[in-house]
């Protein structure tokens, strides 16, 4: 994720465009930059930190401008990374958000050519594309460009010679400003809302051309369309939810598209790291909170695809372990990668020798400075403090590394592992069609949040997420929620199950599908009000006072969509109860404390 603006029109360029950029922080704020064209050529101020650190240098006045606020992705935080990126000629510039899966090859060919690149990132492949493609007509060069770069994209370019600002969507947000005499462009509404209301939103394969005056659209057949005009109604701070009443709902909702951006360009093969070097006999994951719960699911996963013996320690327990005679391959997940016991945790499992990889969804965050290698989640920022698409995201890294590994060890062949990656590739399709049925997930909560206490029960690869389901209840809710191993229930938390004790089972049609059948008849046997999430089954229908049942996938990906699930029950109970969903009392987003 990264915020993009673009502006033509009379006002002060500048202006418009840091004041968009400001409201699209949440985007991500790791540099910004603005583009403004001059007459002698593009005028660029751009560095490392958040928008406020730009200089306040007078710019000289003109008529079109870019800028941009980066959430990194390729290549750290730095002043050279920062957009907007120059041609070799100073008369071309571009502000990107999204990423090119195929700019290796780009880069290569274009350097051979005789192109200058000043940064790592993927996004600079595209201004060079533009000068290579460029013949006078901006827009049939990057109609040109656009044909060459896959992957996901909104690129806005100008150029030193006119005031028009040519655009491209694709898979990565973008939508239009319609002003008098001015337009706009940015990745979000809110950027927009202190000059206009009234907006088109680009559709995939669309590219648009703006100028003062006006807004031409072409779709991806390059057929001249019109985009209807829509009037915003919200604020800028709902907008800045995208309308959505909290982050959290909003961050749920963006699975689809994390799920998508976390498997592109890794699918075919996983470059992230040379696998080669490192000994995965035995690999222990370790992390806190949500991201352990990661870990935990992530060893059935493990143990299945690749035959991989795996241990899961909780971050603050780790270092009263006794280290073990061998130096399993040590995996530390950390959505923040600043989570101070995870930190020490990796200092820890150095020490002892083992081999370590951080999985983070924040670029240069402080645990990559502690790990031999570093994967990244390609989740854009998180901002509500109960953690959704990042979970899901390093759940998304288990599999591809666990297919990777399973292949290399001969556990899978090439059939089997396209069979997961092509249901990988299905994946935020069913994660939609959840989220499409949110109605009937918020209808089991009106229980749930009259209930004092909660239990939450799986067996196999969904036990974790049942204690994950757990997890976010307590965390958002402030309900007493506890997940069970399904078969443990007798052995004690029988003992509080009454008929005002809801228990919420995640039954999937795997090996243990039978065994949680008799789970759910003994506990529907003690009065308490049982809530299937699972697959499809007349049985438990039957035993069932609620079922919801996921879109059919293979077992071993339920986890991902039971979750999905479990949190809108803990958000819509939240809801019910009035809780501050996106800042739950005595929580914080990550703990720099041990
Ligand atoms: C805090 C957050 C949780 C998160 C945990 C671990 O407790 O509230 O949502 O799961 O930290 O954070 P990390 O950034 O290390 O994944």
């Amino acid at each position: 994720m990264c915020g993009i603006v673009g502006y033509t029109g009379t006002k002060d360029v500048r202006e418009v465009i840091l004041k968009g950029l400001k409201r699209l922080e949440y985007r991500g704020y790791d540099s910004a930059g603005i583009a403004v064209r001059t007459d002698e050529g593009i005028y660029i101020q751009k560095k490392k930190g958040r928008i406020d650190d730009l200089s306040r240098e007078e710019v000289p006045k003109r008529s079109a401008g870019i800028g941009h606020t980066r959430w990194a992705t390729h290549g750290k935080p730095s002043d050279e990374n920062a957009h907007p990126f120059l041609d070799c000629s100073n008369e071309l510039s571009i502000v990107h958000n999204g990423i090119i899966d195929n700019f290796n090859a780009i880069k290569d060919e274009l350097v051979e050519k005789g192109h200058e690149f000043s940064s790592e990132t993927d996004s600079e492949v595209i201004v060079h594309l533009l000068e290579e493609n460029y013949e006078g007509d901006l827009l049939t060069a990057l109609k040109k460009t656009i044909r060459r770069i896959q992957g996901s994209y909104a690129v806005v370019a100008v150029q030193k010679d006119s005031d028009e600002l040519v655009v491209a969507r694709n898979q990565s947000p973008l939508v239009i400003g319609v002003g008098s005499q001015e337009h706009f462009v940015a990745s979000d509404v809110p950027a927009l809302l202190d000059h206009t209301k009234d907006v088109k939103y680009l559709q995939d394969g669309d590219i648009a051309r703006l100028s003062k005056e006006k807004v031409e659209i072409w779709d991806e057949k390059e057929d001249l369309v019109e985009r209807e005009t829509k009037n915003i109604k919200w604020d800028v701070e709902d907008a800045e939810k995208s309308g959505y009443e909290h982050f959290m709902l909003k961050e749920i909702y963006e699975q689809p598209q994390a799920i998508h951006e976390s498997i592109l360009g890794r699918l075919t093969s996983f470059e992230d790291i040379d696998l080669s070097k490192y000994d995965f006999q035995e690999v222990q994951f370790i992390a806190c909170g949500t991201s352990a719960h990661a870990g935990y699911v992530g060893r059935y996963i493990f143990e299945k695809l690749a035959e991989i013996p795996c241990t899961v320690e909780v971050s603050s327990e780790y270092r009263y372990t006794s280290p073990s005679d061998s130096t399993p391959f040590t995996i530390l997940f950390s959505q923040s990668g600043e989570t101070l016991d995870t930190i020490a945790a990796a200092r820890e499992a150095k020490r002892r020798g083992c081999n370590t990889l951080a999985v983070t969804n924040v670029m240069d965050s402080s645990i990559t400075r502690e790990v031999d290698e570093v994967v990244y989640t390609q989740a854009g920022p998180e901002i509500g403090v109960a953690a959704t698409k990042t979970f899901t995201t390093q759940v998304i890294i288990i599999y591809l590394l666990a297919i990777e590994l399973g292949l290399r060890k001969g556990v899978l062949n090439k059939n089997k592992a396209e069979r997961y990656k092509d249901e990988l590739r299905r994946l935020p399709r069913k994660v939609e069609r959840i989220l499409d049925d949110k109605d009937k997930i918020e209808a089991m909560t009106e229980r749930l949040a009259k209930a004092r206490d909660v239990f939450f029960v799986g067996r196999n690869i969904n036990y974790p997420v049942a204690l994950e389901g757990a997890l976010k209840l307590k965390e958002i809710a402030y309900v007493h929620a506890a997940g069970y191993p399904a078969g443990e229930m007798k052995h004690g938390p029988f003992a509080l199950l009454t008929k005002d004790t809801p228990v919420i089972a995640l039954a999937i049609k795997d090996h243990t599908f039978e065994k949680m059948l008799g789970n759910i008849g003994e506990i529907a046997a003690r009065d308490s009000p049982v809530m299937v999430i699972g697959d499809e089954d007349k049985e438990v229908k039957k035993l069932s006072d609620y079922a919801y049942f996921i879109p059919e996938t293979l077992p071993i990906f339920s986890p991902l969509l039971v979750n999905v699930v479990l949190q809108l029950i803990a958000y819509f109970t939240a809801y019910r109860l009035g809780q501050d969903i996106d800042k739950p009392r005595n929580l914080a987003k990550s703990v720099t404390v041990e």
